[in-house]
């Protein structure tokens, strides 16, 4: 029986505040529903509204990729340093120890290998089975100017609406075939459909000339990918030059796995992300790090 002689009148109503209602500072984002903030949230720091998401994906049309072989072995360490993990569930499931408290961006597309054309993908996760898997947001490749743009904005289209009925983000993957040149113009086109058709967030290339302008006409936090493995320090220059004109953070898989220290350069890559550091900085403490011996 309910105890209905303990019973207490509240006393302290703070009166003379007003309810607190904050704005949620992810660029885009102050619409949305809790849920959906809430995952955010998780993905982007509130601190700053920056990330280090980790991509682990590439083994979705490429196989084993170097460096992801084995992503029970190569990945479990550097999860600790990421904001949010970038994988499969195939991978998920087999290779990443539920205890992982992470973020996961689950990859949600898929379809096609490097053998056949790339554009060519399809819904390949079922929304029930994102939830299940506890998925903080979905990953969608649209394919601008690719033989399949209009299947891939379809995608799109179909993960946005079915992750908006339980509260959970879509991030916009631009994928750029070899054909086509990734320039501010082709990057400005791509990045902006991707939010028009309701991408939460949106993964696109640095471009040297312009990224301002891509960034600044992108109505969501963009991010971006670290594309073909570079000497550390070009990549931290880019990630660096990518942040100062308006990216919300990187989505990079190559540039730290295939990294010669990956622990290492993740954590020079959050300096340059969460700590404003200049690459050079970074770089150094990429050197002092990568010489602390295994197991230290
Ligand atoms: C590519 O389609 C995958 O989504 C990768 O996750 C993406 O390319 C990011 O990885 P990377 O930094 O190696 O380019």
């Amino acid at each position: 029986m309910a105890d209905l002689d303990d019973i207490q009148d509240g006393k302290n109503y703070h009166l003379d505040t007003p309810h607190q209602s904050r704005a949620f500072g992810l660029r885009g984002s102050n619409a949305l529903d809790w849920g959906m903030q809430n995952r955010l949230a998780r993905i982007f720091n509130p601190r700053d509204n920056r990330t280090v998401m980790l991509a682990v994906d590439h083994g979705y049309f490429q196989g084993p990729t170097t460096g992801l072989e084995r992503i029970d072995i190569t990945v479990v360490p550097l999860v600790a340093y990421a904001d949010a993990l970038m994988i499969t569930r195939g991978a998920l499931r087999t290779s990443i120890p539920p205890e992982m408290t992470r973020p996961v961006v689950l990859r949600s597309t898929g379809g096609q290998s490097i053998l056949k054309e790339l554009s060519n993908e399809l819904v390949a996760v079922d929304i029930e089975d994102a939830v299940r898997l506890n998925a903080s947001a979905l990953a969608v490749q649209v394919y601008i100017g690719g033989m399949h743009e209009h299947e891939s904005i379809g995608n799109l289209v179909k993960i946005v609406d079915a992750g908006n009925r339980h509260g959970i983000p879509t991030m916009g993957v631009t994928g750029v075939g070899k054909e086509l040149v990734r320039d501010a113009k082709y990057l400005g086109l791509a990045t902006r459909i991707c939010a028009e058709m309701g991408a939460h967030f949106v993964k696109t290339y640095y471009c040297e000339k312009g990224f301002a302008r891509v960034a600044a006409a992108c109505p969501v936090p963009l991010v971006i990918a670290g594309g073909k493995k570079l000497a550390e320090l070009d990549a931290l220059k880019m990630a660096h030059a990518a942040i100062q004109e308006g990216a919300a953070g990187v989505d990079m898989g190559r540039n730290i796995f295939q990294s010669d220290a990956p622990e290492a350069m993740i954590q020079a890559v959050r300096a340059v992300v969460h700590e404003d550091e200049k690459p050079e900085t970074a770089y150094e403490l990429y050197l002092s790090l990568k010489s602390v011996p295994v197991g230290r």
